[in-house]
Order: C-alpha cells, then structure tokens, then sequence
C-alpha cells in the first residue's frame, strides 16, 4: 500500500496483522495500534514529545536488570497494574481482595517454622505476625504456603542493599507453612512506608507530573494451597498517612490493620519481647480454584 496518509494509516496497519494465526495476539496487536494512534490524534504528539517519549522507555530499559525492574515501576505508577490485578481478581465478597506484586519478591526465600524471625538481622521495631488462612465456607486450610516479604525501618527491601560484595542477604522475607488449624505466626519488624526507587526515569515522570513516590505501610503476602486461587496481596498498616495517595494505587480498604504496639512482655506464643513491640493478627480467605 502507498501514499498511506494520517486518515487511512491506522486501518493498514491493522490489515498488515491479516496472516496473524494466533487470533488472541491479533486482537491484543489491532486494539493496541487503534489506542496508541487514537492516543497521538487527541494529543496532537509533536516529533519533539516522540523523541522524548522513545528516550524514556529506553531509559526504562537501561536502567532495568535482574535486581531492578524499571518497567514494573512504570506499569505500577501508571495504574496498570492495578488495572490488570482488579480485573483478573474478580471474587467473593468475602474472599480476601488482591493487590499488586510489586518488584521486590525472591524465588526461593528461606523457609521458616511457625514462632521463628524472619527479620534475620533487617532492622526495625519488633513484631509478631499471626492469623489464619481460610476456604469461603471458613474451613481451615492446613499446610497452606505462604511467602512474606517486607522492607526495613529504612524504607529498604533487602534486594535494594547488597552487601560490600554485592550478594543479597534474605531479610525480612520467608516461607512458612500454615498448621494443620490454617494457622500461623511469626516474627519480624514493623512494616513502614517508604518511596518506591525514585532515582530513574520513573521518579522523574512521578516529579515531573506533581507525583509523589511513597506507598503506605504494608507487608506483602503470597498464599498458595492446593484447590485454591493462589492470592498476592498486603495488609496495610491503619493509620499510615498515605493510604489515600499510595503512589501505585493498591490500597484496599478491607486490607487495612492495625498494628498493635505493646510494652515489653509474653507474645501470644508464650516466647517473650524484652524490648516494646508491635502485633499483627490479620487472617486471609482464599477463593476455591486451581493453585
Ligand atoms: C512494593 O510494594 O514492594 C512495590 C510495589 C510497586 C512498586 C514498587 C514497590
Ligand atoms: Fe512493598
């Protein structure tokens, strides 16, 4: 096709998709064309803001490895993510709600018992996890995996502070395994907010466009059981002052908590906290369905 112009440029590359064979990538491609065509028209895009809109992304792209992934932040701060999340998460009223991954999960974290810390040396005010995992009929799931993973007091995941030889050590992150009641608890430090990485071409769209970068308290949680919806979520810390401008979008009001805090003594395992500390009992309704 020749002397394509700015009325019929948007149906030939639609018709050039034609001997696409698989039909679902067809229509992610032909919708994506008609939106990013649709997008330039009403913005009227200069070829100065293409430039500079090509720039960022590979920007993105630089600045991502296996340690920091800039195109999550992107997708977060631009409320895909949420999107995506809320759309495949459809559930019970009383399942417990989804929200984002985040960039800061670790395959393999260590496993832990019920009763052990998990903080392993991340520093923070002392705390004690506990709850229960439950089917939507309250059916107690036993031997139910959870994996939970958190920042530091200083707003740092432990990805984000290799040691001097540039390893990560696992802190404040594990896997533990539900009782044969659906119960757990554990140990570690006091979820607090902090700024998602601001340092990149994301922190200078969020400046750029009056944004701030902070998320609200929160620990981040993924439970999986056998004959039930794997669930990624958090609970956030009741209170925090940006609950209502989390900079990804992902609060929920049923997943706000409160976080205890308590004067030096017994846990409700019977061990003992020498110095004040905070409790957590928060308990998570999976929806039935494959794992
Ligand atoms: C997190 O909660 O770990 C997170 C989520 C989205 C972007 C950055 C961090
Ligand atoms: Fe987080």
């Amino acid at each position: 096709m020749q002397n394509i112009n700015e009325d019929t440029i948007t149906q030939a590359v639609i018709a050039s998709l034609a001997r696409c064979d698989r039909p679902r990538l067809r229509t992610i491609m032909t919708s994506l064309v008609q939106h990013l065509h649709a997008f330039a028209r009403d913005v009227a895009l200069t070829e100065d803001e293409w430039a500079q809109a090509i720039a960022f992304l590979t920007e993105v792209g630089h600045i991502t490895d296996d340690k920091r992934q800039e195109f999550i932040l992107l997708s977060d701060t631009l409320g895909l993510s949420m999107l995506v999340t809320t759309q495949n998460n459809v559930k019970p009223s009383n399942c417990t709600e989804a929200t984002v991954f985040g960039p800061f999960f670790v395959e393999g974290s260590p496993v832990y018992q019920n009763g052990d810390d998990i903080s392993n040396g991340a520093h923070g005010a002392p705390c004690y996890v506990s709850g229960q995992i439950r089917g939507v009929g309250g059916e107690p799931i036993p031997f139910a995996h959870l994996d939970v993973w958190q920042s530091d007091e200083d707003g740092f995941y432990d990805v984000q502070t290799p040691d001097a030889s540039g390893e990560t050590v696992m802190r404040a992150r594990g896997r533990l395994t539900t009782d044969e009641h659906g119960r757990f608890h554990f140990r570690s430090i006091l979820a607090e907010a902090y700024p998602i990485p601001h340092d990149g071409p994301v922190g200078r769209m969020l400046a750029a466009t009056g944004r701030h970068p902070w998320r609200p308290a929160h620990l981040h949680f993924m439970i999986a059981a056998p004959g039930f919806e794997t669930l990624v979520t958090h609970v956030f810390r009741n209170g925090d002052p940006y609950l209502d401008s989390d900079v990804v979008f992902g609060v929920r009001s049923t997943l706000i908590a409160d976080w205890i805090e308590h004067a030096p003594g017994t846990a409700p395992d019977g061990t003992r906290f020498d110095a004040p500390w905070y409790s957590l009992d928060f308990d998570f309704v999976l929806n039935a369905g494959a794992a």
